[in-house]
């Protein structure tokens, strides 16, 4: 099966694509947003099925947004919630690369969460979400980070990361400012992964026997391992609002 079809199977139960509990997604809209005017513009690179959008919307009528994703099935989900949700009208999603996508420097909020391999790292990340913000906007940059020294398996699944110290220091060295942090908890780290992990698990147990089922029930069952003895005890995720 196409990863991005197993990825929209496996956010299901998990709308945000990213370890944070609807509260702190809630909590980190609320910073993100309370600097900006009524008929706030938002972006999203890396939208996947739009959820920050959606609930930046729901939250902010008079706010209209921009999401852009290259997965098709995430795209598809994202434009399919706009319609149910009635956020059609003040939603635009783009299925394209995010690294190419061209703006004139106009969105109040831009959002990259979960993303910085999308453009090579989190200080490239940072450099692209410059170049779409409007004077005084804000970023909502969401990454992983190591809590302590990986195993070997968790970095070969990972890959190397800084800690937070190292994080948070690399964006205000790049004269950032943070103005609001949410470190994921272990509940929301755990919550996220067996939200993933189940979802897809139970998709597959669905249509057990058949190929996709199995794949399904494989990918599952290799993720969950791969977590567990992998990068479980080391790893963290921080969503920064910078400025
Ligand atoms: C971890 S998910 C995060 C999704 C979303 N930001 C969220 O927090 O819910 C990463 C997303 O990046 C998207 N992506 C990967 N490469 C991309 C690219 N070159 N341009 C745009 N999106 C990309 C994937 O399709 C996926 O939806």
């Amino acid at each position: 099966m196409d990863r991005n079809r197993i990825s929209r199977i496996a956010h299901t139960g998990h709308p945000i694509a990213a370890p944070l509990s609807d509260q702190a997604v809630t909590d980190v809209l609320k910073q993100a947003l309370n600097s900006t005017s009524a008929q706030a513009r938002l972006l999203d690179l890396g939208c996947g099925g739009g959820e920050w959008l959606l609930r930046a919307l729901e939250q902010h009528p008079g706010a209209a947004g921009v999401g852009v994703d290259v997965s098709e099935p995430a795209v598809a989900h994202a434009r399919a919630e706009a319609d149910r949700r009635g956020l059609a009208q003040r939603l635009r999603i783009e299925q394209e690369d995010a690294a190419s996508f061209r703006s004139e420097g106009e969105f109040d909020v831009v959002f990259a969460v979960g993303v910085s391999h999308v453009f090579g790292g989190l200080l490239p990340t940072l450099t692209a979400a410059r170049k779409h913000l409007a004077a005084g906007g804000r970023v909502v940059l969401g990454d992983g980070f190591w809590e302590s020294p990986p195993s070997a398996e968790g970095l070969e699944i990972l890959g190397t990361m800084d800690d937070l110290t190292g994080l948070v220091g690399s964006v205000t060295e790049a004269g950032w400012t943070p103005v609001y942090g949410h470190v994921s908890s272990r509940t929301e780290l755990d919550a996220y992964e067996w939200a993933w992990t189940g979802a897809l698990a139970a998709w597959g147990l669905q249509r057990r026997g058949t190929p996709e089922g199995q794949e399904a029930l494989a990918v599952s069952a290799e993720h969950r391992q791969g977590w567990l003895a992998g990068y479980r005890s080391s790893f963290g995720f921080v969503t920064l609002v910078v400025c």
